[in-house]
């Protein structure tokens, strides 16, 4: 067609319905009253949150649904499949059943939030009540109705080379790799979980920048460090940010 003549009409209804078919693929209508149902579903994630402590493993669970993302197949991502027993049991999702089944109330209460909406919201009111930013959620994810395959999660064993491939294969950068990892700052490791032990800073439940300031200050402290957090202050790359959010000022 020309197109510098306005769209006909048999144009503008074949527009219509491939907006209509590709919603549908997508994700939820997200209309007034999805919104207005996930204002409902926040009120009680913060009363969840706050009574049962679990800010840590809500924050822990969002990423974990995030980041099996890949750019280049545009596969996995916040989808929801972290809720499938068969991706609960990766070895990198040890624990977060827990979290899963937490959230499950609030799912049932909330049917038409989709799960994948409903652990990223999850993960921002962590945020929020632990003293963090207010983070602008965005809804409309689309649930998988498959677990995504082993493997795409970070290895805490592994250097600063598997960080890049994990995160470049979602497209972020260097200085992302750096501030995601400041979600340190909440929550702690254990032994029957990943094998490591202890939290990484003196307020597990505080949302500041004290991973980066306890980083700066090595092995002295005897707070944790994994290997992937080591790694940020012993390449120059990553260390330039380390040292960029260890400053930031706290009130
Ligand atoms: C950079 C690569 C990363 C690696 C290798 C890694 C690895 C780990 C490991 C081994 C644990 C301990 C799990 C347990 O024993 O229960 C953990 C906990 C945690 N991770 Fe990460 N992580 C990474 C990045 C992130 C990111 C990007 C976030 C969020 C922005 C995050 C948030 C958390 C939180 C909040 C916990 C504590 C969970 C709890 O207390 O139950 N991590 N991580």
């Amino acid at each position: 067609a020309d197109s510098s003549l306005p769209p006909s009409h048999k144009e503008r209804n074949e527009e219509k319905q491939r907006w209509v078919a590709m919603s549908s693929a997508t994700g939820p209508v997200v209309d007034a009253e999805y919104v207005a149902e996930i204002e409902r579903a926040r009120r009680d994630l913060r009363a969840l949150i706050a009574s049962k402590s679990c800010a840590p493993i809500m924050l822990r669970l969002a990423w974990h649904d995030a980041g099996t993302y890949d750019k280049n197949t545009n596969t996995g991502g916040p989808d929801g499949s972290i809720r499938f027993p068969e991706e609960l049991r990766h070895a990198a999702n040890a624990g977060l059943k827990i979290a899963v089944d937490l959230l499950e109330p609030i799912k049932q209460k909330h049917p038409k939030i989709t799960y994948a909406d409903l652990y990223q919201l999850a993960g921002v009111v962590a945020v929020e009540v632990t003293g963090g930013p207010t983070i602008d959620f965005v809804p409309g994810r689309r649930d998988s109705s498959v677990a995504i395959e082993e493997g795409r999660l970070p290895d805490a064993k592994q250097g600063a080379s598997h960080l890049r491939e994990v995160f470049y294969r979602m497209g972020l950068t260097d200085k992302d790799i750096v501030a995601l990892s400041g979600g340190h700052t909440l929550g702690k490791a254990r032994p029957d979980r990943s094998g490591f032990d202890g939290a990484w800073t003196k307020d597990p439940l505080k949302f500041d920048n004290s991973y980066f300031v306890e980083l700066l200050k090595g092995d002295s402290n005897g707070l944790l460090k994994l290997p992937t957090d080591k790694v940020l202050v012993e390449d120059t790359d990553f260390r330039r940010f380390v040292e960029l959010y260890a400053k930031v000022k706290q009130n």
